[in-house]
């Protein structure tokens, strides 16, 4: 619920509340976000000293209020909301109530993903004091998540182009008592490593700055409570619908009074608008509980499975796969795949997933990227036959954002590629320009065509490097590139799951390098990590599990000694971990001996008997090595016993 009383806009969902005041001044102060019980106010700023004041009367002290929206250059020197420069060149802004409305709606936002599903919404019209530049602060609200989204967007009525330089998505200023800041640091196949920080005086940031949301920093954060624990305790989760640069930072100036930022990182980040034109910051996804943080990963968990994850695989089963990547590797051979595939149906297994190799003339990595014809040497009866004949449900991997310079595409189109001179290759490849319209058309002709082709029911859409060497040729602002990438990839996202809504997408980017909300409204799934050692991935499940529901986490059995770390763990451990997720398997199943193959068979069993409180029960951690899911009739713990059998 959203009211407007005594100057006070109170925001509430079914456990918290929300509470700024609108003051005299125009600014919005921030009040309260807690327990919907337990509302107490924060006081106002004050003078510290040689604190600039706002007013004539010395009455407002930004740098040490507690703000909805903190602009430059008057006195608020704590991270700001927005940066920008005015027509005349001028680096102040000083955004002030002008007017605010209240309804009900959906989100629509023009270029970028957002939660799906009817909300309340408040829209707050701030107009800058000097200029006709306009903010909209935008607030929606789902009660029964107990979940706030905010996002912002600035109009430009000015005869003149202004120059955007940040523009935050959230923005939440708190009194800070030795909170600790949580986030989930790494790499590749070293996804998700839980690192916390106590919030004293020196800024904390967690940001992406290479072109994907990256498994380097998630955008996933949390702030709590100093006591905290699972159960118990004050904890606010934060998130973005956002797949490209983020930036989550916690600022303190004054010893207790903190501010918690994110949205797109304005690192290398800078936006022209023109007079009438505007820019929209992506969604960005809040919630507090003070049952701990699995109380705030239920908030979560709820919002993702309702409001973020669409389509038919929303809360359909999804199909337990068996995937060729470390079976064979790039050595594929039409009478391999349907060995396997026997093998698989046999098994109960649901799905075949021909992963990367099948196209162009593609043996290893250094050729064929952007050649999406199968390649019938390996395959020579084609995919819509080799579909045919295995007998199951058919899924296939693509790479569609990435070119190898040897290939036909790359040789046809160079101006498509992301490039500059003396290039720095990863994986011996680089990025198509999806800020280019021309060439997402292209994609979406040339996917849909894969698609077609092969009746795929499964398609896993990967991305393996990260960016460097950025230079759009199409587009010669670019300081605008990355973020214009996304609303490219967003396009050819949202055009291919309208074509296809029987296909069930899995992101994955060498694993989890984006694994994040805004390819989670187009990809109900992901794969976690390219790492498929079982210990790893029972860490890495308990680090997701903060911020994601297990549904959305791709999850593979695989063969030992384990391709990535050698280390050998038994078969049912390796279940034991995997069934908590969406369970794959990526092995050759005829070098299993038959005990193992019947082993398989049994746990195949199991998950397709508890599939739906695996993957949509109520997910519970009670330590690292200890968790359960629960539907409120069945209860089933994950067993790390069998790791010593
Ligand atoms: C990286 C993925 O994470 C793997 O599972 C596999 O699909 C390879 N790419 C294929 O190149």
């Amino acid at each position: 619920m959203i009211s407007f009383d005594n100057k006070q806009f109170v925001i509430s969902t079914d456990k918290t509340s929300y509470v700024f005041e609108l003051l005299n001044t125009g600014h919005l102060r921030h009040l309260y976000y807690g327990n919907k019980d337990d509302v107490s106010f924060i006081k106002p700023g004050w003078d510290i000293g040689d604190t600039i004041a706002y007013d004539d009367n010395k009455k407002l002290f930004l740098e040490s209020e507690l703000l909805e929206v903190s602009t430059c250059g008057k006195g608020d020197i704590k991270e700001p909301f927005i940066e920008l420069i005015n027509p005349d060149g001028s680096l102040t802004s000083d955004f002030l109530y002008k007017s605010h409305s209240v309804d009900k709606c959906e989100i629509k936002l023009h270029n970028l993903p957002s939660p799906h599903g009817e909300c309340e919404h408040l829209c707050i019209e701030l107009k800058d004091y000097h200029f006709e530049i306009y903010l909209y602060l935008h607030f929606y609200v789902y009660e029964k998540e107990d979940v706030i989204c905010r996002n912002a967007v600035l109009v430009n009525r000015e005869k003149e182009d202004i120059v955007l330089q940040k523009l935050m998505s959230l923005q939440l200023d708190f009194e800070n008592d030795d909170m600790i800041f949580t986030c989930f640091r790494g790499s590749w196949a070293n996804e998700m490593h839980k690192t916390s920080s106590i919030i004293n005086q020196i800024k904390l940031v967690n940001s992406s700055n290479v072109g994907s949301s990256s498994s380097r920093a998630n955008p996933f954060v949390m702030i709590s409570s100093k006591d905290a624990n699972e159960d118990n305790g004050d904890v606010y989760g934060f998130n973005l619908v956002y797949s490209g640069n983020h930036y989550e930072a916690v600022d303190t100036i004054i010893q207790n009074r903190s501010r918690f930022v994110s949205g797109i990182n304005p690192d290398r980040f800078e936006f022209e608008i023109k007079n009438k034109e505007s820019f929209e910051s992506p969604i960005a996804v809040m919630t507090y509980s003070d049952k701990g943080f699995n109380g705030m990963s239920s908030n979560m968990h709820d919002f993702i499975n309702r409001h973020i994850v669409r389509g038919k695989y929303q809360y359909n089963r999804r199909p337990i796969l068996i995937n060729t990547w470390e079976a064979f590797y790039f050595d594929i051979e039409e009478r391999k795949l349907l060995e396997l595939a026997r093998k698989a149906k046999d098994l109960g297994i649901e799905l075949f997933v021909l992963d990367d190799g099948w196209f162009g003339g593609r043996n290893d990595a250094t050729s064929s990227l952007g050649d999406w014809t199968c390649d019938k040497n390996k395959i020579p009866g084609g995919l819509r036959k080799l579909n045919e004949d295995i007998d199951m449900n058919f899924g296939i991997w693509v790479e569609p954002e990435m070119v190898n310079t040897d290939s036909d595409l790359y040789r046809k189109h160079p101006e498509w590629c992301v490039e500059y001179d003396h290039h720095s290759e990863g994986r011996n490849q680089r990025y198509l320009d999806l800020s280019n319209d021309e060439l997402v058309d292209y994609l979406i002709e040339i996917m849909s065509s894969v698609f077609e082709e092969s009746g795929c029911t499964y398609v896993k859409w990967d991305l393996n490097r990260i960016m460097s060497d950025l230079y759009s040729k199409k587009n010669k602002r670019q300081m605008e590139f990355v973020h214009r990438y996304y609303l490219g990839f967003y396009r050819l996202c949202e055009t291919l799951n309208k074509r296809f809504p029987d296909i069930l997408f899995e992101g994955c980017s060498g694993g989890g390098n984006r694994f994040d909300l805004g390819i989670l409204c187009y990809f109900p799934q992901i794969w976690a990590s390219d790492n498929t050692d079982a210990e790893v991935r029972r860490r890495m499940l308990y680090s997701y599990s903060y911020g994601y529901p297990v549904s959305c986490i791709g999850s593979h059995v695989s063969a030992c000694p384990n391709h990535q770390t050698g280390r050998t763990f038994p078969l049912g451990y390796r279940y034991e971990v995997a069934k908590f997720g969406c369970l794959g398997y990526e092995l050759d199943l005829n070098k299993l001996s038959e005990e193992e193959l019947n082993m398989v068979k049994e746990q195949i069993k199991d998950f397709k008997e508890n599939r739906d409180v695996l993957m949509y029960g109520r997910f519970y951690r009670t330590d690292e090595k200890h968790f359960k899911v629960s539907d409120g009739n069945k209860e089933i713990s994950f067993d790390y016993n069998l790791i010593n059998e």
